[in-house]
């Protein structure tokens, strides 16, 4: 049974692969610009949205990182957090894992706590208006040096308590994950959980790299797992969960197609897969809009999307007593979804 759009927003969710400065639409863009006094290269809301065509995952961060040259205090990393959390909140998410770069803020001279706090602040009110709970998830930027990502990390220790992971993002290809070995095993020293993106335009070698030597408790897009049977063997024996975000991958060109793309095949093989939105302002969609495209490129039934949703919570950093709870939410949604077309007329 192909599932209906309404299932797909409601069926209780997580999103585990969201970056919050990928979140700023072309309208925020504008109205921060005219706040802040900045110039824009482009003239309007529409030239900048056209502007969105990338070749590459490197042709995207070059305009990603320009348009959050607008969030310069606070306040901007309040609203642009809160803007994201009603959409998420009207998607059906019911807890989020949201990550932030604080290189590409404290490098024009934001200060690592106004981002913290700026976006803290807004998680904790959606939580108690939407009722969606949160984790803050601190990423390096890969491109830089270990040493500039050890600084980052020494700087946020004092908000330690506010972020629950580390992770990796930026360009990946030629940025190992062993490269911020040293970075992750402090992290983890304090307490930090550690998850990295791997396998999305770099090698399979990265993934079981983030594994061994970053010790990720899950991997952030890990579709190129596939080229490696004994890989994907393990990724499915351990159940290691991988936050697959569709749009994004075809936008990049990690797929041609969304007929293309191995989320299917993967879930077939028992992988605990998951999807997210990643940078939904750039790629067409925020996540209900991703668990739709992916169902109908690839004829996902219900029975496959109500597996998504509750892999999200079991790969979640929620503690077990809530994942339960969800769980339990989930299989309720989806029973009582097929008593409604049962006594349908
Ligand atoms: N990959 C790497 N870095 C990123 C991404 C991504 O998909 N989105 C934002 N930063
Ligand atoms: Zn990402």
């Amino acid at each position: 049974m192909p599932p209906s759009e309404a299932f797909i927003r409601g069926i209780p969710k997580a999103e585990l692969h969201l970056h919050i400065e990928g979140t700023l639409e072309p309208e925020m863009v504008f109205d921060l610009a005219r706040r802040h006094g900045l110039p824009l290269r482009y003239p309007s809301v529409a030239a900048l949205r056209e502007a969105y065509h990338f070749d590459n995952l490197q042709s995207f961060l070059d305009v990603y990182y320009a348009a959050a040259a607008v969030l310069r205090d606070e306040s901007d990393f309040h609203a642009l957090t809160y803007a994201y959390l009603e959409r998420a909140h009207a998607d059906g998410v019911v807890h989020t894992e949201v990550f932030f770069d604080p290189q590409t803020h404290t490098a024009r001279g934001v200060s690592l706590e106004a981002v913290i706090r700026g976006i803290h602040a807004a998680l904790t009110e959606g939580q108690a208006r939407l009722g969606m709970t949160h984790r803050l998830i601190m990423c390096f930027l890969r491109h830089l040096s270990a040493d500039e990502a050890m600084a980052t990390l020494e700087a946020a220790l004092p908000f330690k308590d506010l972020i629950a992971a580390v992770g990796l993002d930026s360009a990946e290809a030629g940025n190992p994950p062993s490269k911020f070995a040293a970075v992750f095993a402090r992290a983890r020293s304090e307490g930090l959980l550690t998850v990295a993106h791997a396998g999305e335009e770099g090698p399979p070698e990265y993934i079981s790299e983030a594994l061994d030597v970053l010790q990720v408790r899950r991997v952030d897009h890990g579709v190129r797992c596939e080229e490696d049977a004994r890989l994907v063997a393990r990724l499915a024996r351990e159940r290691v969960p991988l936050t697959v975000c569709p749009l994004s991958n075809v936008k990049l060109r990690v797929f041609r197609r969304m007929e293309d793309h191995n989320l299917k095949r993967l879930l077939d093989r028992g992988l605990c897969v998951t999807v997210n939105s990643d940078d939904p302002a750039y790629f067409g969609g925020y996540v209900a809009e991703n668990y739709l495209e992916v169902s109908r490129a690839l004829g996902l039934s219900r029975a496959e999307v109500t597996q998504l949703a509750a892999n999200s919570i079991e790969a979640s950093l929620l503690p077990q007593a809530s994942k339960r709870e969800w769980q339990e939410k989930i299989r309720a949604f989806a029973a009582r979804a097929a008593d409604c077309r049962a006594y349908a007329p």
